[in-house]
């Protein structure tokens, strides 16, 4: 005991002397729980109070699964309620509740493993240590006020569906603004830009009851594909595609107007006239780093009926050179298709090719027969035998609700890159050849799309400029497994190191999708933002000129770094 006691005296000594007498320097690293500097029990209480009692400590969603906690033993330890969350645990809802389980689960650092044994520990891992379960902006403010004052990591969660885990962090505070809602028609918005019917839609109102709102007006509205996804949180901040994009194009094209809270606790509202700098920036310029969106309004359009069209050739071990040519058809085919309105999610796989589905809003099913007829008879013509289905139904919302069965939560790791149609045009072969050993060796897919027409310049959004060339989106997914961390590890690397490489070498200087992207691309700022990175920055400065908000891969996040303790501290230079 003596001699530790010794050690420390003569380790104080050994602190630089300067630093104790200089004015306090701008802090180097966010306080984690244990430093001196993290605040007290009365500290959060005060906090507490602020918010109306809605902060909540997190007890990770897998606790009743281990009969330990935090290095405790766990009261709450419980294996038929470990069975329970067990046979929920793939679907979205079950996270929606939790103010904390990230979607993606290796974002949790593997810290509270449902399908571990009782015996592995649970702990907070990368789960943020407390959470604001917010329903309006003085919310918000309260937090990123405390946040400052006690310099802690802040982060923002709206569904936590994110891919690259940005909706969770280490040691951190988080607003939650999943229990931000609020929808509301505006049957003639008039704008400098626009006149027409509009929609706001609060921060947390997830994208399957903001269609059927928008039907129940006889109206649409641009989405994506999964109903679980916020609409005003990290889709549509950044970029969004779906459905209705050939048509309409992204989802941050749609914005009219944010009201958000900045970092100084401010609550703006960012349009084309008042704080338009913010306004560009949030369409498209990704979630997490400029303020938190309370809620925005976006452009509505008549509904229309809408054809969608389903596919899938399985392969087997004779039939795959007929299948990948029939792929490269199927390539081709997709300029015409995206042209005339539609668009197009497929998968390839070792399993085989499948149209999961063409979505054609304002198209007949003859019509949408017809412009997929070049793939089908290039199938048959190669004798693959194939399934096909088409239909047209009255409305999007009945088309739409007629392909969304279950989702599942993400059991992939996720990587991808933007593939523009001159590639495809002009060199089928070679981008068919990485599909085919991307494919038959894990799961890819496609989210096929023409926005280069949704707005009247690349530059007046700050949407990576690559969208508006792109033919499709092409995701690669490795699996995650449960129960062995470093094959999980090992296969997001194979991603990275392995089947992007792949991908670059025909898209030199290209883009990806700031939320289907790989977390470890090694330069994010190109590939992510394009030649808007640096007018983002500049307005990030403006706006949060202390760097309380980040996120991995978030403009700006390059000055940080997260250590091996998971304390986020500034990089040097
Ligand atoms: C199953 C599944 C299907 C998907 N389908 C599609 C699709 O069809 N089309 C498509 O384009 N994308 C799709 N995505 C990707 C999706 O758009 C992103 O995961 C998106 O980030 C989710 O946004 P969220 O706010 O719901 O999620 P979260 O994980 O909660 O947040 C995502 C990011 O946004 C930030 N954020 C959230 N809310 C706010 C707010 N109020 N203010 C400021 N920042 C905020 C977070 O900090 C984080 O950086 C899909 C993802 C999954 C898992
Ligand atoms: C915040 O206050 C509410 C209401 O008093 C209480 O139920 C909750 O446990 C408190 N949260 C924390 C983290 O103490
Ligand atoms: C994350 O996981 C690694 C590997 O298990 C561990 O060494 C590290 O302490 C963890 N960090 C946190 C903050 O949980
Ligand atoms: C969050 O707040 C909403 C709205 O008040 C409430 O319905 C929900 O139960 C709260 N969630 C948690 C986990 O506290
Ligand atoms: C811009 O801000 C001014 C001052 O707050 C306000 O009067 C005006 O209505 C705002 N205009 C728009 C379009 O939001
Ligand atoms: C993309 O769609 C627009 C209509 O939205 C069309 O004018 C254009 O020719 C299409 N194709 C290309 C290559 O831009
Ligand atoms: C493989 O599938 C093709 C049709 O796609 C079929 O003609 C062929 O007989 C199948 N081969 C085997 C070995 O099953
Ligand atoms: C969801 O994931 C589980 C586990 O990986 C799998 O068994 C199931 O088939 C998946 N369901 C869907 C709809 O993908
Ligand atoms: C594709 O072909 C066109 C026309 O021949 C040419 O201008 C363009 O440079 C080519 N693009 C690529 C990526 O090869
Ligand atoms: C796939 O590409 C990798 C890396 O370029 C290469 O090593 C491998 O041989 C290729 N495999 C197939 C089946 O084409
Ligand atoms: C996960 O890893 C374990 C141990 O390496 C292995 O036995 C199991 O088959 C793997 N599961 C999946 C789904 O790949």
């Amino acid at each position: 005991m003596a001699s530790i006691l010794a050690f420390l005296i003569a380790f104080a000594f050994l602190l630089p002397y300067s630093s104790l007498t200089r004015a306090a320097p701008v802090a180097q690293c966010r306080s984690i729980p244990g430093d001196t500097a993290w605040p007290s029990s009365a500290d959060w209480a005060t906090l507490n109070n602020t918010v109306d009692g809605r902060l909540i400590a997190t007890i990770p969603l897998a606790a009743p699964c281990h009969k330990a906690l935090f290095n405790l033993p766990n009261l709450a330890f419980d294996l038929a309620r470990c069975e329970a969350l067990r046979t929920v645990w793939y679907y979205p809802e079950t996270h929606l509740q939790s103010a904390s389980s990230p979607m993606a689960y290796p974002f949790s650092n593997n810290s509270c493993n449902p399908w571990l044994g009782p015996d592995t520990p649970c702990t907070l891992g990368f789960h943020p240590v407390f959470s604001i379960n917010a329903t309006k902006s003085a919310h918000y403010r309260a937090a990123i006020l405390f946040a400052t004052k006690h310099n802690i990591r802040l982060v923002i969660r709206n569904t936590g569906h994110d891919y690259l885990g940005k909706s969770t962090g280490a040691h951190a505070l988080e607003i939650w603004t999943h229990s931000v809602k609020g929808i509301k028609l505006f049957t003639q918005y008039t704008g400098p830009t626009f006149s027409g019917p509009a929609i706001k839609i609060g921060a947390g109102v997830l994208a399957g009851d903001a269609y059927t709102f928008a039907s129940e007006h006889g109206l649409v509205i641009v989405g994506g594909n999964c109903p679980t996804v916020a609409l005003a949180g990290g889709y549509t901040q950044g970029a969004g595609h779906g459905p209705f994009a050939s048509r309409f194009g992204l989802a941050a094209d749609q914005v009219l107007e944010w009201e958000v809270v900045t970092a100084t606790g401010e609550l703006l509202t960012a349009n084309a006239q008042n704080n338009s700098d913010l306004y560009w920036a949030l369409r498209g310029g990704g979630g997490g780093t400029f303020g938190v969106v309370v809620a925005m309004t976006v452009k509505a359009f008549p509904d229309t009926f809408t054809s969608t069209a389903t596919m899938t050739v399985l392969k087997n071990e004779t039939n795959a050179d007929a299948l990948y040519e029939g792929i490269g058809t199927f390539l081709q085919n997709l300029l015409s298709l995206v042209n005339s309105g539609a668009t197009a999610v497929w998968v390839a796989a070792p399993f085989g090719f499948m149209l999961t589905p063409a979505m054609a809003p304002g198209i007949h099913q003859s019509e949408l027969d017809e412009i997929l007829k070049p793939t089908l008879d290039k199938f048959h013509q190669l004798g693959l035998e194939t399934s096909y289905s088409s239909r047209e139904h009255t409305t999007f919302l009945t088309a739409y609700n007629s392909l969304t069965e279950s989702w599942n939560v993400s059991n992939y790791n996720v990587g991808g890159r933007l593939i523009p149609r001159e590639l495809v045009a002009n060199n089928t072969a070679a981008i068919t050849r990485v599909i085919r050993n991307i494919s038959e060796r894990t799961l890819m897919s496609g989210v096929s799309y023409n926005v280069s027409h949704s707005v009247a310049s690349p530059d007046d959004v700050a949407v990576n400029p690559y969208f508006r060339k792109t033919l499709f989106s092409l995701t690669v997914g490795t699996p995650i497994n449960y129960t062995d961390w470093s094959a999980t590890t090992a296969a997001q690397n194979e991603i990275t190191h392995d089947f992007l490489p792949q991908v670059e070498k025909l898209t030199p200087n290209g883009g990806a999708y700031l939320n289907e992207g790989d977390f470890q691309a090694p330069d994010f700022r190109t590939l992510f933002y394009g030649a808007h990175y640096d007018k983002l920055l500049k307005i990030k400065d403006k706006y949060d000129p202390q760097g309380i908000f980040y996120a991995k891969t978030a403009v700006g996040s390059d000055r940080w770094e997260q250590d091996a303790n998971g304390r986020l501290c500034r990089t040097k230079g």
